[in-house]
């Protein structure tokens, strides 16, 4: 199930117009799915303003739902700003305490964190995760997405005390449009099939990898085209060059 949070007039070139949903609307979705339907695990997205993070906090508080993955989502891939100046503080203050598991990619975090700089190795992303542990997150998995210049796509876990090291190859495409959002839906919706969060992070974080390196071709418009999400019930004469 989803709650509509905002409307994007988007194209794999850019977003040229947003339409937030009134803060109003947005909780009435969510009780009324939360009435009917067992929830067992939440991922939070894009939020647009203060109103509707406050709306999405405060029904955490009313529902108490369990696995909450919080991608704090803030800018887009072409640029285009996607949660306004002053709702960065109630994600901050309110739906980080929150969630189970936060998602920053390195602009963010270092927002986050209120550092001067993202990250540009892995020992400053876990200096800047474990402040947002200090924060009151419960737990960090800081995406080096954008820490480009090496054949590996490293993320960090902070769990606890313990730091865990996920690494991937990093796949040469521009069809990377959605990785954030892909990789924490993956995570939200494997947490309860798994034992914890390494593992639904490490099997979400293999599955999209797997999604990166399967995006179709020829390349769906003229910017960043989508990740492959359905590579799995592809079959590979259908996925070769030239069809579809
Ligand atoms: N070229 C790539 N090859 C392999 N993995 C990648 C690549 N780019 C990003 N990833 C992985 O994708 C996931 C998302 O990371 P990223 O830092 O891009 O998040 P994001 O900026 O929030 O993405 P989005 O722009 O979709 O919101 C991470 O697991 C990261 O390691
Ligand atoms: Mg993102």
């Amino acid at each position: 199930m989803a709650a509509v949070t905002s409307h994007t007039a988007q194209s794999t070139v850019g977003v040229t117009a947003v339409h937030h949903v009134p803060a109003a609307m947005v909780a009435a979705q969510l009780d009324t799915l939360a009435a009917d339907v067992r929830i067992d695990a939440v991922k939070i997205g894009m939020l647009g303003g203060a109103g509707v993070a406050t709306a999405v906090a405060d029904a955490l508080e009313r529902h108490r739902w369990p696995h909450v993955v919080l991608d704090t989502v803030m800018v887009a891939k072409s640029g285009h700003r996607l949660l306004d100046a002053d709702a960065v503080a109630v994600v901050r203050d309110r739906l980080v305490p929150l969630a189970d598991l936060v998602t920053p990619n390195l602009p963010e975090a270092a927002v986050l964190a209120g550092a001067e700089a993202e990250a540009a190795d892995e020992a400053q992303m876990e200096r800047q995760a474990k402040e947002l542990v200090a924060l009151g997150a419960r737990r960090v998995l800081l995406k080096g997405g954008h820490l480009v210049g090496s054949d590996e796509s490293v993320d960090l876990l902070v769990d606890g005390g313990r730091t865990t090291r996920l690494t991937a190859r990093r796949v040469a495409t521009a069809n990377d449009h959605g990785t954030g959002c892909t990789l924490s839906s993956a995570i939200a919706a494997l947490r309860p099939q798994r034992d914890g969060w390494l593992e639904a992070v490490t099997d979400a974080k293999a599955y999209l990898t797997a999604a990166l390196a399967a995006t179709p071709r020829p390349d769906v418009g003229h910017g960043h085209g989508p990740v492959h999400h359905f590579w799995a019930l592809w079959t590979p004469a259908v996925n070769s060059p030239g069809v579809g």
